[in-house]
């Protein structure tokens, strides 16, 4: 019998709408040649004015259960990792939970993780497999574009809109989740943070008279030396829990956030360039969307074959940090 934990089905969706570093231009002091070679985006996608999360959430959803050939109805479980959920409260899997007509499973978000959330919900999903759910809807969402303060070029400049979305079960699996490690170092909390509307400071009258209410605070410079540093290691330490050699690795998806991140950690590594999977240029920091939306292009681009080891590597606010191994 076939008793492997893995993912069964993927699925992605990125909205239509594209807004190029020219269209960012005209709306802040920047300009493309600033941000490709500092970030390497060029362009990223926003929702329209009538999308939210959980449409987002849904597309991506409703295309990883056709793909794994199952109905909403054979999910035995939800779990949404976010940090820009549909509403305050519930959470947006229960929005999720209703919308595909799923059963009336647990489902839960998992926010707060940052560009962490979706490996780490990953991670979280093969536990509550071994311990007896048969399939998992892990999804990543993020609509940032609409909590984001577009008048600073320090952060709007970065980001995009887009969700992915992975069922994990055991059985007939096309990708073994072999292991993962997870991380968190709260002291650094205070770097990259959006901290209106929590009960530190709930949104008032004054803070929205003051243009605040949507502040990312972020040390750009810290978040970037952390999040070179975090991912290298965990996906050492990955390779390490389940005995791998770096050199088996066919290909690392890791969350993307700045291509010059993603080089220093492929060179911390030793990997070749062409083992390490790319899309910031065509859609930014997508947040706990980030690696599903990769992990679904890779495979559809034909950049994963049939006996690939695979490593997804994630940072983000926290501050957090995952990564997991996948045997295609
Ligand atoms: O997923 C986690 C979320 N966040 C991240 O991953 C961000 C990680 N950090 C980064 O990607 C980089 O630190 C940034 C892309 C945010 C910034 O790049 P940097 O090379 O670290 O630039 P810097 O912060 O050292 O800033 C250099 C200059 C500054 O001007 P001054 O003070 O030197 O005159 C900034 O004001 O670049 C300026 N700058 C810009 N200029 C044009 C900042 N943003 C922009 C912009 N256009 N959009």
């Amino acid at each position: 019998m076939d008793d492997r934990i893995g993912l069964m089905g993927f699925g992605s969706y990125a909205p239509a709408r594209v807004m190029t570093n020219d269209d960012w231009s005209k709306l802040v002091d920047t300009d493309d040649a600033w941000i490709v070679a500092r970030t390497g985006i060029r362009e990223r996608r926003f929702a329209a004015d009538d999308e939210s999360t959980l449409d987002l959430a849904a597309a991506a959803a409703e295309k990883a259960l056709a793909d794994a050939g199952i109905g909403a109805s054979d999910i035995d479980e939800i779990i949404v990792a976010t940090d820009t959920p549909e509403v305050y409260t519930p959470d947006t899997a229960a929005f999720l939970q209703d919308r595909l007509g799923a059963g009336e499973v647990p489902a839960f978000d998992l926010g707060g993780s940052g560009c962490a959330g979706f490996v780490l919900a990953l991670d979280i999903a093969r536990t509550r497999v071994m311990a007896g759910a048969q399939r998992i809807l892990v999804v990543g969402v993020e609509l940032i574009s609409r909590l984001m303060d577009w008048t600073d070029r320090n952060t709007c400049v970065l980001f995009g809109d887009a969700a992915g979305a992975v069922v994990v079960g055991r059985g007939a699996v096309e990708a073994e989740l072999l292991g993962a490690t997870s991380g968190t170092d709260g002291s650094r909390a205070g770097i990259l943070t959006l901290e209106t509307g929590g009960t530190r400071r709930p949104f008032s009258l004054e803070e929205a008279e003051r243009g605040g209410q949507h502040d990312i605070v972020m040390n750009g410079r810290e978040v970037f030396r952390e999040a070179v540093k975090r991912m290298s290691a965990a996906t050492e330490q990955v390779l390490q829990k389940i005995g791998r050699m770096k050199e088996e690795v066919a290909l690392i998806i890791p969350h993307q956030a700045n291509l010059r991140i993603i080089d220093a950690v492929r060179s911390r590594l030793g990997v070749d360039e062409d083992k390490v999977f790319v899309n910031l240029d065509r859609f930014g920091n997508t947040g706990s969307a980030s690696v599903p939306l990769a992990l679904a292009q890779a495979r559809e681009e034909g950049r994963i074959r049939a006996g690939d080891l695979v490593l997804l590597t994630a940072f983000g606010a926290g501050f957090h940090w995952s990564a997991a191994a996948l045997q295609f």
